[in-house]
């Protein structure tokens, strides 16, 4: 069957890889050779509207997926390819029913679209007309040149599933109780979870979680989540957020906790891994540790209330500043081991512009490189790497973290004009 993907127009990079990862996690073929990166619109084959459905329900990307029943470079050639079609018309005869337009980058004049309505005549429709809740919506779907009044393609479809868009304005950060200077935007937080390909019942871990913006998007889906970050402060009103989206009991933990000096018991497992790693721009890039470890020397037995100091739970360690690359290299060996089979780590990586041609995307002998998305800022780049775990004994290349240990140096004078 013939169904038209319609998608957003912005964050372009990253609408076919979410199609592709849901597609992978749903066992369903989708071939996107008709994808423009330029255009809303993508024809696709799929054997039912049920894989279509499949498809959409869970996209933060895709506005809609339609099924096809006419289409041409202009009204009349839609109107004698739908008349040719006729048959499949059976399916909505008694059916309440509302005919629309979607015109994307031109409009129609309401007369107009009166007329092509009118037009429709001929397929002899017998149900109600219900513009606020119909059975079945008809949609002509119009392509337009910028400041061509006159459509370079049209579609006539029916719309088989609108898809998760709505979520991302009750995720949205303007909204959430709790936010800080690290939260992440939600769109993409929710896109990056079907990248990570996470469903319900998952355990997921974001080991930099801040203020929680992925923690929170994957318990939308349903997922248990687990979070930790080497400040406490972030983590205080963490469980804020979860009662504000009704995902209170999805919410597993939160442990402040240096991630390169983990707590975990060996045996612990993750069904996903999402992060956004400190960049050491709006958060500290450190780990447990002194920096000038002579001036602790003696210090190791100074007692509070007759306990150890370091032995108390107000005792705030000692940090010392750490580069990009160790924290990414121990990320990337940390998920090899502890992500099940087949299940996937995403994170974000900054990249300087000035970077982006020589920057290798970094490869683990035990993880599977699936996919880069790119979001360009002005003078930099933010990429969302994607990796699954290969099977035990699978080993592919290595490539190791390079070139992002300045980021911040770069960042701060370049941008800033200070350090
Ligand atoms: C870019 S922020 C992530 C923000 C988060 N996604 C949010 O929604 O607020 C990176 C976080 O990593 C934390 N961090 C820095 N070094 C760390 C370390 N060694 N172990 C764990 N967390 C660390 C910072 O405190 C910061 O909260």
């Amino acid at each position: 069957m013939k169904f038209l993907l319609l998608l957003a127009q912005h964050d372009t990079d990253f609408r076919a890889k979410e199609l592709i990862a849901i597609a992978e996690m749903e066992k369903i073929e989708l071939n996107l050779e008709n994808y423009k990166e330029d255009s809303p619109f993508v024809e696709v084959d799929l054997p039912s509207e049920d894989e279509a459905r499949r498809l959409v329900q869970r996209s933060f990307l895709t506005r809609g997926i339609y099924r096809i029943l006419a289409q041409g470079s202009s009204m009349d050639e839609v109107h004698e390819s739908n008349k040719k079609n006729l048959a499949v018309y059976d399916e909505f005869m008694n059916k309440s029913f509302k005919v629309e337009f979607n015109c994307y980058q031109g409009t129609r004049s309401k007369e107009s679209q009166l007329t092509e309505i009118n037009n429709l005549g001929y397929t002899n429709l017998n149900g109600r007309i219900s513009l606020k809740n119909p059975e079945v919506r008809f949609v002509f779907l119009e392509d337009y040149d910028q400041y061509n009044p006159t459509p370079k393609y049209i579609w006539l479809a029916t719309l088989v599933s609108s898809t998760a868009r709505s979520v991302i304005d009750i995720y949205d950060l303007k909204k959430r109780k709790h936010v800080g200077t690290t939260s992440f935007e939600a769109e993409l937080a929710l896109v990056t979870t079907n990248m990570a390909q996470i469903r319900k019942g998952d355990i997921v871990y974001d080991p930099f979680s801040g203020t929680g913006s992925f923690p929170i998007a994957a318990a939308y889906h349903g997922a248990y989540v687990f979070a930790s970050d080497i400040d406490r402060r972030p983590l205080r009103n963490y469980g804020l957020n979860f009662a504000q989206y009704n995902t209170s009991k999805n919410f597993l933990d939160s442990l402040e906790m240096d991630f390169t000096h983990d707590a975990f018991q060996s045996r612990l497992k993750f069904d996903a891994i999402i992060c956004d790693p400190p960049y050491g721009i709006r958060e500290r890039l450190v780990v447990c540790g002194a920096a000038k470890p002579e001036r602790f020397i003696g210090k190791e037995h100074i007692l509070v209330d007759n306990e150890l100091s370091h032995r108390r739970r107000d005792y705030i360690a000692t940090k010392k500043p750490v580069e990009l690359s160790t924290i990414l290299q121990n990320l990337l060996d940390f998920a090899a081991t502890r992500l099940n089979v087949g299940r996937r780590l995403a994170f974000w990586l900054p990249v300087e512009d000035r970077d982006v041609e020589t920057t290798k995307i970094p490869l683990h002998t035990d993880l599977e490189f699936k996919y880069v998305s790119v979001q360009k800022f002005s003078k930099w780049e933010r990429w969302l790497l994607t990796y699954e775990k290969r099977p035990h004994g699978d080993k592919g290349p290595e490539i190791p973290i390079s070139l992002t240990d300045d980021f911040r140096e770069k960042y701060y004078t370049r941008y800033r004009g200070q350090k």
